[in-house]
């Protein structure tokens, strides 16, 4: 009898192990090439409902092709992905000198190793904690590869964090009574992830540079977004309490003073109810509403609408929606299942009918990221059976993809603000703002979009002195939104009259740069290459790094000691721009300039050459450098972006000794008939004649496709030898 239990324990562990051991070996990850440089596996069973449905995104595969062959970037048996008690657990390797990026639009850090988040969306608190407005599952390593999470679930993410007994590279055993060297935080060589389902795709995007995996990345959910035209101007967001009186009267004073205008954001009281939202004209401050609009249309300005998604019990549509409504409400007002057909086809149907079609141009959808003290808790329910945790995950990438739908269906584009998102949102043309204000938290989460496949504004809201509002407001002018937010402040751009001036000068200047940012937005939209993003990403910064600390004494070389720390407060806008802001109470600052030689952007002279330098530009000034090379297209400082058929002055800038060409891109710049070949890339090139004179020259307009450039002139920014 002992025998036979002892056998039959044996048994039981053997036919275990076995049982284990084939559950393993049912999980060895089967990578599959699922698009050119980007492996997918599927592990456990992957929830139907993820971030790239909710997103309704589509891989660019030409567009991922075009990047070229690259090699699969991990060690395939280093990675471990397995399932155990309805949760997935993933684990990829890291090495001792890699860095990580990315894990979503975080505020205070780019260095990501090291880290410990929960992935949610939320209102931003004031910590990189994983809790913020797009938490989105990819990371990107400083070794040129990325790695996506597809999972609309709370992912619980281990950045490096944890040691583990099968370790390959454990950390030392120290002593603490008598090793110095201790650590609290011992070395660990693991990304790893806990994800609350019983399974996930994951993907895994090829380099060979991080910004070719960041590429990949939004490659594969589309490409990034082309704004029209208009959307790359001006804008303000008027009090929320105004009139259509009182908005006409402001557009006038932006006109008056000539501050560039493109389009203007009304607030909660264009609503006849808000919070929760009747979605419906208040007829008091907006008796005619289509009258308004195109009245404000003809002088050049788009109208941009606020709201919230959850619909008051007064609106005209709450009834017909009563099917379709979450089981909990927000501020008394339903939230809609949106992933219903029905429900999307009620909600936004009110949305063409009244808006749309009579010629708003997008809207700023607000509230769809948290607190959980007013969103919907993880308990609620919805009828489509999605759970509330998915819905919070997706419902910022429910709103934007479905209301871009609406002017999709008109060919027309739209360009708005969204307060989530998430992965997959990159082809959709909203960019990200919150109610947080730290200034400098701003400029490393403009940084960090860049990681994460959206677009962010460091909004000026209000300020305390003149000096902030014009540090302020250099900033957001090179950013994808340049905008006032004066919903509750009633600011405007002259505000400050003692700063009314240099103020005037940067709106200018951002609307000069309007060839620049659309031609870096097209390359957003083609080629996946964020218009804003981290010094990282930017060639001669990293790689010079190693090579730089190996050689060189941190005495004898402060480039190393700078560039190993994070850099959150410069930040590379376009092919050929470093912007290094300054924000209140500094009077200069220090600069890390990538290898090769960088340009003063308004004077054209050499600054300095892969070294830190310090600046001290001034009040009027944000410090902005040019690589060699750069080719700046500029137009002149029209106050509203120009029409689809008109064709504007050119004046192209030069900077440096190299000779270039840059790709300079045009289409109508408000439709969809690119997607329909409808745009041409102009080749500009710039070259040394024999006598020494530089010579520039622009290819011809292509025949049968849209040419709105008019004269063109050229400006050799750095004239002297800087040899
Ligand atoms: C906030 C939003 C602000 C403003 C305000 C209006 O939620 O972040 O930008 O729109 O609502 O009530």
């Amino acid at each position: 009898m002992k025998m036979a239990m002892h056998s039959l324990a044996k048994w039981i562990l053997v036919t275990g192990c076995l049982v284990a051991s084939l559950t393993l070996l049912a999980q060895t990850p089967n990578w599959s090439e699922t698009a050119p440089g980007v492996w997918k596996v599927s592990v456990g069973k992957p929830e139907m409902y993820n971030l790239l449905t909710a997103a309704e995104s589509q891989p660019n595969m030409d567009a991922l092709a075009k990047l070229g062959k690259t090699d699969f970037p991990l060690s395939r048996t280093d990675i471990s992905l397995r399932v155990e008690g309805g949760k997935t657990y993933l684990r990829f390797p890291l090495d001792r000198e890699e860095q990580l990026f990315g894990f979503g639009l975080n505020f205070q850090t780019v260095h990501q190793r090291g880290k410990i988040l929960q992935l949610h969306v939320d209102h931003y608190g004031g910590k990189d904690d994983g809790r913020t407005h797009a938490p989105v599952p990819f990371y990107v390593s400083s070794k040129g590869y990325g790695v996506f999470v597809n999972s609309a679930r709370y992912i619980n993410v281990y950045a490096g964090t944890a040691a583990r007994q099968d370790s390959k590279s454990p950390p030392k055993l120290r002593d603490r009574n008598t090793d110095k060297n201790w650590e609290a935080h011992p070395y660990s060589d693991a990304v790893e992830m806990l994800v609350p389902a019983e399974g996930v795709d994951v993907y895994v995007f090829g380099g060979p540079t991080s910004l070719d995996a960041v590429r990949r990345f939004n490659l594969f959910n589309g490409g990034g977004c082309l704004p029209p035209r208009w959307g790359l101007g001006f804008t303000q967001r008027v009090n929320r309490l105004y009139s259509a009186d009182d908005v006409q009267k402001e557009a006038q004073e932006f006109e008056d003073k000539k501050y560039p205008l493109d389009f203007i954001g009304l607030e909660p009281g264009w609503q006849s109810k808000s919070y929760p939202c009747t979605f419906e004209w208040d007829k008091t401050r907006f008796p005619q509403p289509e009258t308004f609009v195109k009245t404000m249309l003809s002088k050049g300005i788009r109208i941009n609408l606020w709201t919230n998604p959850y619909v008051s019990p007064e609106a005209s549509i709450y009834p017909q929606l009563a099917p379709y409504m979450g089981s909990h409400t927000v501020w008394v007002g339903a939230v809609t299942d949106l992933t219903m057909p029905k429900a999307r086809d009620i909600f936004w149907g009110k949305f063409a009918r009244e808006h749309v079609d009579i010629g708003i141009s997008g809207y700023k959808i607000d509230e769809v990221d948290g607190s959980d003290y007013y969103l919907w808790p993880d308990v609620a329910t919805f009828p489509s059976g999605i759970s509330a945790e998915q819905m919070r995950q997706t419902y910022g990438l429910l709103v934007q993809k479905q209301s871009t739908d609406l002017y999709r269906k008109r060919n027309q584009r739209t360009y708005g603000l969204v307060r989530a998102s998430n992965a997959g949102g990159s082809s959709l043309p909203y960019v990200i703002y919150n109610d947080y204000y730290r200034h400098e938290d701003f400029i490393t989460a403009l940084i960090n979009s860049g990681f994460a496949g959206v677009l962010w504004t460091p909004e000026v809201r209000a300020s305390k002195t003149s000096e902030e509002w014009l540090r302020r407001f250099q900033t957001v002018c090179f950013s994808p939104m340049a905008m006032i937010n004066a919903w509750a402040s009633s600011t405007k751009p002259w505000s400050f009259p003692d700063v009314a001036e240099p103020i005037r000068e940067v709106a200018q200047l951002r609307m000069q740069m309007m060839p620049y940012w659309y031609t870096e937005f097209a390359k957003y939209h083609f080629d996946g290459t964020p218009p804003f993003r981290a010094m990282n990403l930017e060639e001669g910064f990293q790689t010079d790094v190693k090579k730089q600390i190996l050689t060189a004494s941190l005495e004898e070389n402060p480039y190393a000691e700078a560039v190993n720390k994070e850099i959150k407060d410069q930040y590379m806008a376009g092919e050929y721009l470093l912007v290094a802001p300054l924000f209140t109470g500094q009077k200069s600052r220090k600069v890390v300039l990538p290898k090769g030689k960088w340009f003063d952007f308004y004077t054209g002279q050499l600054v300095g050459n892969g070294e830190v330098i310090t600046v001290t530009p001034g009040l009027d000034k944000i410090p902005v450098f040019v690589k060699d090379g750069g080719l700046i297209p500029m137009m002149p400082p029209l106050l509203h972006a120009p029409k689809a058929d008109q064709k504007v002055d050119l004046e192209i800038r030069h900077y440096g000794e190299k000779a270039t060409q840059y790709k300079l891109y045009d289409d109508d710049g408000e439709t969809f008939n690119y997607e329909k070949g409808q745009y041409s890339w102009r080749t500009i090139s710039v070259e040394r004649q024999k006598n020494g004179q530089w010579k520039g020259s622009i290819s011809s307009p292509e025949k049968g496709k849209p040419n709105t450039v008019g004269t063109v002139t050229w400006r050799f920014m750095t004239s002297k030898s800087t040899k």
